[in-house]
């Protein structure tokens, strides 16, 4: 159906970033575009060194303190040069634009005292790898409006080894550090770089809104435990398009907060858009969904995503005591290769934040279709496992996967209803159940949102 030509001007600002978008599509149709800050600096005018030795987290948070009085005159863009260019963490501001030039490398400090210690989100209640207090991101907006970080191919390197190492031989004293976080900001842009080696997470967004990442690579050691690539947390109107991920763990992962804390703060992650990605992950899933999931999971549409060599495709993973749901979710397009599980759906993942959890709070998750998949060297084509007293359910269609393992369970299905249709090979026969299949969800043009037909 071709919809008229609606420009939309959400947000004009006099500079930086302005959103346009088609009435018609999802969030990635918003294109955001970036018009010049008229005011540069460079890091070097703040005595920066860039021998990869030298500690210039003063230096950035100097520049960025300057740059701050440029906010109401269209902001200013802090530029750096190529060069190794060693900090501890440092925080962002509005109206700004980190601009990293080919040759740039922003270089994370080994030394967890260049970390500053901060409390725990308050839809997590602690720290998620340890209780109580987190090591703050290397870089940190909160609070902002308007801010981009991009470049010509510079890079920012976590140099999570140690990281890495401290968490896998138990003596962190706190929870790992994020390489990009955001907090409560809105109008955030990623474009045009790499990020390495991150000690946790690569990007982070928390209680975020209008967040587009486009164009950059993510990579981290195959090895490296419990590495994350994009991160969208309690957040929405998010786009994530043209990027390439390679993580130890989840490459995309979409959370929402843990159990009570979650359940307490209540902001779910909603109209998600991804679209034209690569991703592997050599320990958990190209593409998750949860655990953390108890503010709810809503309106998310993917396609176009190219997911190989990973243990896990596709999951959903929640959990008793988490509340909340995964709905609405249409994942389209899809090609795999090299994936030992294509999909699966869990309520048995991960563990509880305390033991103040509600157990008779059941997560929900249902209208959820996955379509127009195509696989090759596949293991398992799905497990899915749900809860007694909260079934979940999923449809499938126009699915395809050429299987690795001869003639054993190509699926595990407990506690799931659902309708598929053109699935080879054939699933289990809970997912051939019609009645449901009103409850599969599919796009539906119009107003721009996805729906339940
Ligand atoms: C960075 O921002 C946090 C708020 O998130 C603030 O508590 C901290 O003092 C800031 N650090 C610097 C160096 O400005
Ligand atoms: C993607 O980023 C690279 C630099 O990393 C840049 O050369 C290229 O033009 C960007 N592509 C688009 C479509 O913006
Ligand atoms: C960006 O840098 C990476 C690694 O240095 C390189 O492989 C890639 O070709 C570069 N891309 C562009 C567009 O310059
Ligand atoms: C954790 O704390 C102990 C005791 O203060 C200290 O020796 C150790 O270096 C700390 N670990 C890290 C990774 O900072
Ligand atoms: C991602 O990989 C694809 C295929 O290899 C390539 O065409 C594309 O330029 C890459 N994008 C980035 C941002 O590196
Ligand atoms: C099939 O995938 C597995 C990983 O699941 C990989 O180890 C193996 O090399 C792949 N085989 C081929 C022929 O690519
Ligand atoms: C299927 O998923 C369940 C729940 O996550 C897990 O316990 C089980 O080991 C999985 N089965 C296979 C064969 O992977
Ligand atoms: C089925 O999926 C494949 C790609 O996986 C696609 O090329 C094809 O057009 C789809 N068929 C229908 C009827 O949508
Ligand atoms: C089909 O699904 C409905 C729920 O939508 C359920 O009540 C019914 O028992 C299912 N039928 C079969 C045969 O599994």
């Amino acid at each position: 159906m071709k919809m008229p030509v609606a420009l939309l001007l959400l947000l004009a600002l006099c500079n930086g970033i302005r959103v346009f978008g088609e009435k018609s599509n999802g969030q990635c149709d918003h294109k955001l575009t970036l018009d010049p800050r008229p005011h540069t600096v460079s890091i070097l005018e703040f005595g920066a060194v860039a021998d990869g030795k030298t500690l210039n987290t003063i230096a950035f948070q100097n520049a960025i303190f300057y740059l701050k009085s440029f906010a109401d005159k269209g902001g200013a863009q802090l530029y750096v040069p190529p060069g190794r260019w060693l900090t501890g963490s440092f925080n962002l501001t509005s109206h700004l634009t980190l601009f990293l030039e080919k040759g740039a490398v922003i270089l994370g400090s080994q030394d967890p005292a260049h970390w500053d210690i901060v409390e725990p989100l308050p839809s997590y209640g602690r720290g998620i790898e340890l209780p109580g207090r987190r090591y703050r991101s290397l870089i940190n907006g909160y609070m902002l409006h308007d801010v981009v970080i991009t470049g010509d191919n510079g890079t920012i390197d976590g140099q999570g080894l140690v990281w890495w190492e401290w968490f896998t031989s138990h003596s962190l004293n706190y929870s790992r550090p994020h390489l990009v976080e955001f907090v409560s900001s809105e109008y955030v842009l990623v474009s045009n770089i790499i990020l390495l080696n991150a000690p946790a997470f690569n990007i982070h967004p928390v209680y975020c809104s209008n967040v587009h990442i486009h164009n950059i690579s993510v990579y981290a050691l195959p090895e490296s435990p419990y590495t994350v690539g994009i991160v969208p947390d309690s957040s929405d109107n998010v786009c994530i398009e043209d990027c390439n991920i390679t993580m130890g763990h989840d490459a995309i992962a979409l959370k929402s907060g843990w159990d009570e804390y979650g359940i307490a703060y209540g902001r779910p992650t909603t109209n998600v858009h991804i679209r034209s990605v690569h991703l592997q992950s050599s320990s958990g899933s190209s593409l998750a969904f949860g655990s953390e999931m108890s503010g709810g999971i809503s309106d998310v549409q993917v396609e176009q995503v190219h997911l190989y060599n990973s243990l896990s495709g596709i999951e959903f993973r929640t959990s008793r005591g988490r509340g909340g749901y995964i709905k609405e979710i249409i994942i389209s397009d899809v090609d795999l290769r090299n994936i030992n599980t294509a999909f699966s759906a869990t309520g048995y993942y991960g563990s509880h934040p305390d033991d103040k959890f509600d157990p008779d709070a059941f997560p929900v998750l249902e209208k959820i279709t996955l379509q127009n998949i195509i696989g090759i060297n596949v293991t398992m084509a799905g497990n899915f496992t749900g809860i007694q007293d909260s079934p979940f359910t999923i449809c499938l269609s126009n699915i395809s996967l050429s299987i690795n393992s001869g003639p054993s369970t190509s699926w595990i299905c407990s506690y799931v209803f659902g309708f598929s249709e053109s699935v080879f090979p054939e699933p289990c026969p809970e997912l051939e159940n019609s009645s449901t299949s009103s409850s599969c969800f599919s796009i539906l043009k119009p107003n721009g949102r996805a729906a339940v037909l």
